[in-house]
């Protein structure tokens, strides 16, 4: 049998530089991977023998194994570097603009080269946000089963749309379903999805909801659409997040439909408030409720708000829970009690890439009424009839063609079980409040918020009165020095630090060290 490189030298000539990539990986391969992929290639199309660009550039798939290997390095080497690293990041827009924007290049390269080359132009332009001194945003890690599961996900490239193009995710977006529902306290009979983040997990559920609450009007939008449809109102409190607002545009039932409810004077919804504005309306209603606020993590009182909105059966309104990271509260038995009702809501949406610590991105999405959420989604084909006894994923999901988030989801949650995760939450909790309590203690600081969960806010104290000023100042020295990373944050009207904890790498060291951060950057703003 002729040689792969034989044949490929004949078909085409070696654009310059290649030569070298093809001895390389001839050399390296087995004889019986040569074989089957000479056989491969002598099974071509001529239509497909005509691209010379990818016969050269298909050929060093055959040994995969070095490049993975170098590629392994490098993560772990970025890994292992966070001990030390500065956190925040070293190299200018600028910079990172000027050494990533090389020509658009017209001869291929080495997969090896390119991989090199990306690691070394991007130095200094990667934010340390793995870090267990990371506290910005509200910001995960990435637990290494789930990291590793995340790479077989791309080394399968299993289009997670159908359970016939994904077989075995299919079963484990199954299998991961009836796990959370069971870890989050939610009911076994909800249906579920694997979206992008808690921002697509809103939309889907809102689109259940929508098409609930326009079926009790004898309105299908799915074909009639929203308009002349009875209008839809959104009640939801001031801490709810902005994805909200983002999920109520998308959906075209517009910004102006939002009401906001009065709170209690701690920032959760005043269920009699509720009360009094479900009933000045017989529209269609949303309520919205948090499970774990940004600032501070507040609740609503689910049970209570559940109670008054789903009164009336004829006019009941659609309650839906933002969980992004506050659900996962219901793994620890010490803050599972904030959850109390949440049960009764209509839907939840949670993030994977938060306080499960798998890599972005990941959202889940849950629905109380599966039949309203199958009805927003399903949508059917003649060239890809799925199989019946499997879920079909796309049935419940706003994306077609989409990666399969679900093995490391299914990794996180076997690697940690029940006790590990309520570890976790229960670690994270303790860190925010050393944090917050370490930091609010300095000189020249103070608490604006003890966390309820894993969510707090301290500020610092100008000598001239300007401690909005000041707040900022020290947050960008503590960013510059690198030991740490806090983000700021407007809140009540005024300026604040934020202290978010949901990295299952964050120990009690980093909570000492990121506090002598803080000491450090207060001391050097005095002297200086
Ligand atoms: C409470 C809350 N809801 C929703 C979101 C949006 O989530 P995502 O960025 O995963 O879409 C966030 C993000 O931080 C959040 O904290």
């Amino acid at each position: 049998m002729a040689r792969i490189s034989d044949i490929a030298r004949a078909l085409y000539p070696a654009p310059p530089g290649l030569s070298s990539v093809m001895g390389r990986t001839q050399r390296q391969l087995s004889d019986h991977a040569s074989a089957a992929v000479e056989a491969w290639y002598l099974d071509l199309s001529p239509p497909i023998c005509q691209l010379p660009v990818r016969v050269f550039q298909e050929a060093p798939v055959m040994s995969i194994r070095p490049l993975l290997d170098q590629t392994a390095a490098h993560a772990a080497a970025f890994l292992d570097s966070l001990e030390t690293r500065p956190i925040g990041t070293t190299a200018s827009y600028d910079t990172l603009r000027a050494r990533l924007g090389k020509p658009l290049a017209e001869a291929p390269l080495p997969a090896e080269t390119v991989i090199a080359d990306l690691v070394r132009d991007l130095d200094g332009g990667i934010l340390g946000s793995p870090s267990g001194r990371f506290f910005g945003w509200v910001t995960g890690g990435t637990l290494p089963a789930a990291l590793a599961a995340d790479w077989l996900t791309t080394a399968w490239d299993q289009n997670a749309a159908s359970n016939l193009a994904a077989p075995g995710e299919a079963i484990v977006e199954e299998v991961c379903g009836a796990w959370m529902k069971e870890l989050l306290g939610l009911p076994a009979s909800a249906s579920f999805a694997f979206v992008t983040g808690c921002q697509m997990a809103h939309t889907t559920a809102l689109a259940a909801a929508r098409h609930a609450l326009l079926r009790r009007r004898n309105w299908n939008v799915e074909t009639m659409g929203l308009s002349g449809a009875p209008a839809i109102r959104v009640l939801t409190s001031a801490v709810r997040h902005e994805s909200i607002l983002r999920a109520v545009r998308l959906l075209g039932i517009g910004i102006n439909a939002v009401e906001l409810v009065p709170d209690d004077g701690s920032g959760r919804i005043d269920p009699a408030a509720l009360e009094r504005m479900l009933n000045e309306s017989d529209a269609p209603t949303i309520v919205t409720l948090s499970a774990g606020d940004l600032n501070t993590g507040i609740f609503d009182d689910f049970a209570a708000c559940c109670r008054v909105a789903h009164r009336d059966r004829a006019q009941e309104a659609w309650v839906h829970v933002d969980g992004a990271f506050g659900l996962w509260a219901a793994v620890s038995p010490q803050h599972r009690h904030l959850l109390a009702g949440v049960d009764q809501a209509d839907s939840w949406a949670t993030d994977g890439h938060k306080w499960l610590n798998l890599a972005f991105d990941c959202g889940m999405v849950f629905v109380a009424d599966a039949s309203a959420h199958r009805a927003a989604f399903a949508q059917d084909t003649s060239y890809s009839v799925p199989h019946e006894e499997a879920r079909n994923q796309k049935d419940w999901n706003p994306e077609w063609s989409r990666r399969g988030r679900g093995f490391a989801a299914y990794a996180a949650i076997r690697a940690l079980g029940r006790a590990g995760l309520a570890d976790l939450v229960a670690r994270c909790c303790r860190h925010a409040s050393a944090l917050v309590e370490g930091i609010g203690a300095l000189d020249g600081a103070e608490i604006v918020a003890k966390p309820i969960i894993n969510q707090g806010l301290v500020r610092f104290l100008g000598e001239d009165g300007d401690h909005d000023r000041r707040t900022d100042v020290v947050i960008a020295r503590i960013q510059a020095n690198g030991e740490a990373w806090f983000g700021p944050v407007t809140w009540r009207g005024q300026r604040a630090m934020r202290v978010s904890v949901c990295n299952w790498a964050t120990t009690e060291r980093d909570v000492a060290r990121s506090i002598a951060a803080a000491r450090r950057a207060i001391a050097e703003l005095r002297v200086g």
